[in-house]
């Protein structure tokens, strides 16, 4: 099938390149030229594990453009892969969304086939048909579900594994409203051979929440938890294993430590509290849910003062991305533990194997470190991302604040406190 992706970020580059994979000749359309000629050339404009072997295996099949217009026209499908970013009081900007749709329904206008449009950014409850419909209805004169086909499909790749993600997925969700792009899409991603669950277009968009508000809330819950198991002298890892093996509730998110960070937990969560609240709705289990993901950074500045006072000390912050395997450090959990330490008038050195360059851009003054171990001989290590080469360094004779359980660290350091352990 001939397809098109609008936008080359996380979930576009990914989407593109794996539907290529499975045979398809895609269209990348964007606005960031470099961004297009590093595809065109083969290579993946993001820092994401198994991309760049995709795209150079299938450049063939892979074009880029930045006319949407001439992209719509000689593709059946369009995947809207946009961002959806936070405003101020946390609810969603949907302003690519609309010029998005504005362009796309002008290119409807002429175009006589059924092109199908499909909505993988990842949008409220109710937009698709709230925003998007009307927006392309009014500029193409015609009607969603028989001028043209309309679905969302919701997207729950995680950053460093999103390419398995795509391939070994626990389901594909689509919400559709008409027969035919229901047919179109099941038959996409049949040679998947994953689950398929078609449903309504609010419904889909309100599952994408609800799985990343419930993944926030397990990964909360064991932090709360483990903050008790913590005081109580109790091991919380030891504790989710037992609590996962009950099939009712798997082992899988309970994570106990700092806390969520990325481009999807803390922006999704916050978006359905706003729009719980603009419904009249209070959301008191996502309320608390932040509220002990912010709380996490500080109980690890604390654990750290009751060892030794960070003014005038050099504490070193071993990771800035927000997770292993991955430059992305949007929301990263180091962003407020540094903040913290630097208010406590400590002089910050920091390492991370591929996001320091990301990190410099929002804090240029930091101390940054040309290795791991180069940081080791700070007064104190913080342990922030799980990078497997941080369980390689010797942590003998370190004083060590563990926010992800290093197995390494937590045997060899001379004073090692773990946050919910
Ligand atoms: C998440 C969802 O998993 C994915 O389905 C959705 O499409 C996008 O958001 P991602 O943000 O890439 O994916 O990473 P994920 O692996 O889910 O981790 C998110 C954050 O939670 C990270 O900061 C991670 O360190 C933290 N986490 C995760 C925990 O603290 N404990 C856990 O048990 C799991």
């Amino acid at each position: 099938m001939n397809i098109s992706v609008i936008g080359t970020g996380y979930i576009g580059s990914v989407t593109g390149a794996c539907l290529a994979e499975m045979g398809h000749t895609i269209v990348f359309v964007g606005r960031d030229t470099k961004k297009l000629d590093i595809i065109r050339a083969g290579r993946s404009p993001i820092f994401e594990p198994g991309l760049d072997t995709l795209l150079t295996k299938n450049r063939d099949r892979i074009e880029t453009t930045t006319d949407l217009v001439s992209a719509v026209e000689k593709t059946e499908l369009t995947f809207i892969c946009v961002g959806t970013p936070p405003n101020k009081d946390g609810s969603s900007d949907l302003s690519q969304i609309r010029e998005v749709s504005q362009t796309l329904g002008k290119a409807l206008k002429s175009n006589n086939r059924f092109p199908t449009i499909v909505t993988k950014s990842t949008v409220l409850p109710g937009t698709i048909e709230g925003v998007i419909i009307p927006i392309l209805e009014k500029e193409s004169g015609k009607k969603a579900g028989t001028g043209f086909g309309i679905a969302s499909n919701p997207e729950f790749l995680k950053e460093g594994t999103a390419v398995e993600d795509f391939f070994h997925t626990d389901r594909v969700v689509i919400g559709v409203s008409d027969g035919k792009t229901k047919d179109l899409l099941e038959n996409l991603y049949r040679p998947l051979n994953v689950p398929i669950f078609t449903t309504t277009l609010r419904t889909s968009e309100m599952i994408k929440f609800a799985s990343n508000a419930f993944l926030a809330t397990k990964i909360s819950f064991a932090n709360e938890i483990g903050n008790l198991c913590r005081e109580l002298g109790i091991d919380s890892y030891e504790v989710f294993e037992g609590v996962g093996l009950d099939t009712r509730i798997n082992p899988k998110f309970f994570r106990s430590g700092l806390g969520f960070g990325g481009s999807c937990f803390p922006k999704d969560v916050n978006a359905l509290i706003a729009h719980a609240k603009s419904r009249g709705i209070t959301p008191r289990i996502l309320n608390s849910v932040i509220a002990t993901n912010d709380d996490q950074p500080r109980r690890m500045v604390a654990l750290l003062k009751t060892h030794i006072n960070p003014r005038g000390r050099t504490i070193g912050v071993l990771g800035l991305a927000f997770k292993p395997d991955t430059d992305d450090i949007r929301e990263s959990r180091a962003i407020p533990v540094i903040r913290m330490l630097l208010e406590e008038g400590a002089s910050v050195k920091v390492y991370d194997p591929v996001a320091m360059a990301n990190f410099k851009k929002i804090c240029p003054d930091l101390t940054y470190a040309g290795s791991a171990s180069e940081l080791l001989d700070s007064d104190a290590v913080l342990i922030v991302t799980e990078w497997d080469e941080f369980n390689r360094l010797d942590y003998t004779g370190k004083l060590v604040i563990d926010g992800r359980r290093l197995p390494k660290a937590r045997k060899e350091a001379a004073v090692y406190e773990g946050l919910c352990w």
